[in-house]
């Protein structure tokens, strides 16, 4: 499976902010936004990563990201001249996805929850159909809205629906089958004047092939779109790293977890991060690594020091 990250856009409700820099490099508590639609698609266990942005940005992430092997990763990247509709990203990525299954994740989407690998994992194994999330949110009117029937079975998917037929908000990801390119090719802009993902996911729905998956309370969904939604974002992280003593979207430590680089490599990459709070979190799990990984790895581990 291949994936799509989609940051580009306008940001038009966070200016200033975005008056010279691009929404998804904006901070959430402590790393730019992108790392945490990156990490979602790590988690899924995806490696082979099409950046999508607009023309003034998309070298500040070439800059930040290069082509991705350090983290065990391919990444390369396309440009959107204009925001004309998430949907578009399969006309864009056509060539890069080359009718294989693919997932597209919004530059601007946090997720975060107990088991959400395992069921990213899960959705990363489509091969016919699409696959999407649904989140209960108090604004749906503001979202694509799924009507889902007793056993889950979504019944039907509105854009922005003046009177939604329920609180369940269609989230920033998506999982489809290699004919979504195709799909995409067949749309006509809507009276707001773009390719609208609804209405992929509204063809998959006439289909019967769409499946829909809930979040329930125990994932977080969170879009950062206003400043109010970026504040809450940054706080949410904030308190749970603080905590915890973890982090939320750590890309060294998933590239290590998922088995995307060993432990020589990750060696490499704590040992020469710098002096910051997620700069010391990786010398710290590189301690606590030391601990679990086989002899052979520690013995190089440990020279490096
Ligand atoms: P939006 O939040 O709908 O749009 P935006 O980011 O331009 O912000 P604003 O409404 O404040 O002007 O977009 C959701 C995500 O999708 C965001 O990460 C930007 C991205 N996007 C594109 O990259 N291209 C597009 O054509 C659209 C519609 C969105």
């Amino acid at each position: 499976m291949k994936g799509i990250i989609l940051a580009g856009g306008t940001g038009s409700r966070l200016y200033p902010m975005t008056a010279s820099v691009t929404k998804q490099l904006l901070p959430i508590h402590d790393k730019p936004m992108i790392y945490y639609p990156l990490a979602t698609l790590m988690l899924a266990g995806i490696r082979d990563i099409m950046l999508i942005s607009t023309p003034r940005d998309i070298d500040r992430y070439v800059d930040m990201f290069g082509d991705g092997h350090r983290w065990g990763l391919n990444i390369t990247y396309a440009l959107q001249p204009r925001p004309e509709g998430i949907a578009q990203a399969f006309l864009i990525g056509k060539q890069f996805l080359n009718g294989e299954p693919s997932a597209l994740i919004l530059g601007d989407n946090l997720y975060f929850g107990s088991g959400l690998s395992e069921r990213l994992q899960r959705a990363a194994e489509l091969t016919h159909g699409a696959h999407i999330f649904a989140c209960r949110v108090d604004d749906p009117q503001r979202y694509g809205v799924v009507e889902l029937d007793a056993e889950q079975r979504p019944l039907s998917i509105v854009e922005k629906p003046r009177r939604p037929k329920s609180n369940w908000a269609v989230t920033g990801l998506y999982f489809y089958d290699g004919r979504v390119s195709d799909i995409a090719a067949e749309l006509t802009p809507s009276a707001r004047g773009e390719l609208e993902i609804t209405d992929i996911n509204a063809r998959y729905l006439s289909a019967g092939t769409l499946a829909v998956e809930r979040l329930g309370r125990g994932f977080a969904w969170l879009d950062t779109g206003t400043p109010e939604t970026l504040m809450a974002a940054t706080q949410f992280v904030c308190a749970l790293e603080s905590r915890q003593g973890i982090k939320i979207a750590c890309l060294e430590e998933i590239a290590l977890t998922q088995g995307f680089i060993d432990a020589n490599s990750f060696a490499k990459l704590a040992a020469t991060a710098p002096d910051s709070a997620y700069g010391r979190y990786l010398k710290t799990l590189l301690s606590e690594l030391q601990i679990d990984v086989a002899p052979a790895q520690l013995r190089v581990v440990g020279a490096r020091r």
